[in-house]
């Protein structure tokens, strides 16, 4: 393995990202670590320090840092351009086999961003339905748009179905778009969507909200109800696509949407997401086949760009064999095990919550079937096992552990580790 540099400037990067950059960072991750590098299931940060990633950069990474395959993918392509504005080679083949993986798309458009792939889904629907409104489930997260920012993570809880902006400067007007109803709660879906759907545009939905698995029966429920009323039914599927099953969240939990967004692993790392579904809906994107007055116009700079699509296709490539999505599942569930193990051994009361390949451990007594039963957890206490989790060589974001392909038994082995090291150190806190 290559040695990291250890730049004299390394020390007065925090200072200088502070300088630059509000709040010291991106956006995402706090500015404490500078990442350097990556591979298979590891990253380095600017000083040297290895860590077993669990962030896999918020779950793009799926088959691992710097995989031979999607890195010989990028090199092939980047000396012959990085893109072109026109359909490429790498992109119509990405299309295609996206279609023929996922459920519900028959056809699809490529954009950059998660957001942006919720974004077209939502103003898709509303233009088939002619109607203006959106149902979103509480605390369920669809990116940075102004619909999306509704009632995400709500500080002060309303009664349902009113929408809470969670962001300033989004309009007023739009808390008025957007009717909410709670997760998993089939019985107040059925009574808001009979009150509403006169004015619903969209359902839209994370299959798995979060790190919150479905209750049974509730996405047939969803299914059944837009189907009576012919409300296109979005599946968010930037988290869960082809990482639940090379089908996504749609195949593992057998109901078909009629629209999804994808991104994340479909990238390979790259900026790249999409929107997919229904060839009627989709269609609404072609002027010649709807016409100049139902014609939804997108376009995007970077939209299907060749390095990102060959990145993309590499890596479902190596996902292709059952056998990935196995391992997977084999490795989350011997680290959601030794978890469980690890609290009860240390006495914390604690909820480890979520599916193989994405999970993580709440502090609280209580089942969690929806967003305000997040809130009761203990965050400090959620906050402080990540920290500890850091210090012993194993890195994650807030809230989730997303488990790659990548992830090795000496990756296993010092997780496990770590996990019961930090669970007895909560102790001393
Ligand atoms: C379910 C879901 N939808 C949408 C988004 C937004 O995607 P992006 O960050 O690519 O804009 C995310 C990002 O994490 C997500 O988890």
């Amino acid at each position: 393995m290559t040695e990291i540099e250890i730049s004299p400037l390394n020390d007065d990067l925090s200072l200088r990202a502070h300088a630059v950059l509000p709040g010291g960072h991106f956006g995402n991750m706090a500015s404490d670590v500078i990442i350097a590098r990556g591979k298979e299931g590891r990253i380095w940060d600017n000083r040297g320090n290895e860590y077993v990633d669990f962030l896999l950069g918020s779950g793009p990474m799926f088959v691992g840092h710097a995989h031979p395959k999607v890195t010989e993918a990028v090199l092939n392509q980047v000396p012959n351009g990085t893109t072109f504005f026109a359909n490429n080679v790498h992109g119509i083949k990405l299309a295609e086999e996206i279609c023929a993986a996922v459920n519900c798309i028959e056809q699809i458009r490529f954009v950059s961003s998660g957001s942006e792939a919720t974004l077209y889904a939502m103003r898709i629907a509303r233009a088939y339905r002619e109607r203006d409104k959106v149902l979103k489930f509480e605390g369920g997260y669809h990116g940075m748009s102004d619909y999306s920012l509704m009632s995400l993570a709500p500080k002060t809880l309303s009664n349902f179905p009113q929408a809470i902006p969670d962001s300033p400067g989004i309009p007023k007007k739009v808390s008025e778009e957007v009717i909410v109803a709670p997760f998993n709660d089939t019985d107040m879906f059925k009574t808001i969507l009979e009150e509403h759907h006169e004015q619903l545009g969209a359902v839209i939905v994370e299959p798995f909200q979060r790190l919150i698995p479905p209750a049974p029966g509730f996405l047939e429920v969803l299914r059944d109800m837009t189907l009576k009323y012919d409300i296109p039914l979005i599946f968010d599927e930037i988290v869960t696509g082809f990482r639940f099953a090379y089908g996504g969240a749609q195949e593992f939990y057998s109901v078909t949407p009629d629209l999804c967004s994808l991104g994340k692993i479909i990238g390979g790392g790259f900026p790249l997401a999409a929107v997919g579904g229904r060839k009627d809906l989709m269609q609404l994107f072609d002027k010649d086949a709807v016409g100049d007055k139902h014609f939804l116009p997108q376009i995007g700079t970077l939209s299907g760009n060749p390095v990102a699509s060959a990145a993309g296709l590499a890596t479902l490539e190596i996902l292709q064999p059952k056998s990935a999505y196995e391992t997977v599942f084999d490795t989350g569930r011997v680290l959601m095990g030794e978890l469980e193990a690890a609290m009860k051994d240390y006495g914390h009361s604690a909820v480890i919550l979520g599916e193989p390949p994405l999970f993580d451990v709440f502090f609280t007594n209580n089942e969690i079937s929806d967003y305000r039963g997040i809130l009761k957890a203990d965050t400090k206490k959620g906050s402080a096992f990540n920290k500890l989790l850091r210090s012993n060589q194993v890195f994650k974001g807030d809230s989730k552990f997303y488990v790659s392909l990548a992830h090795n038994e000496d990756d296993v082995n010092i997780t496990v580790k770590a996990i019961r090291e930090a669970a007895r150190a909560l102790n001393d806190i």
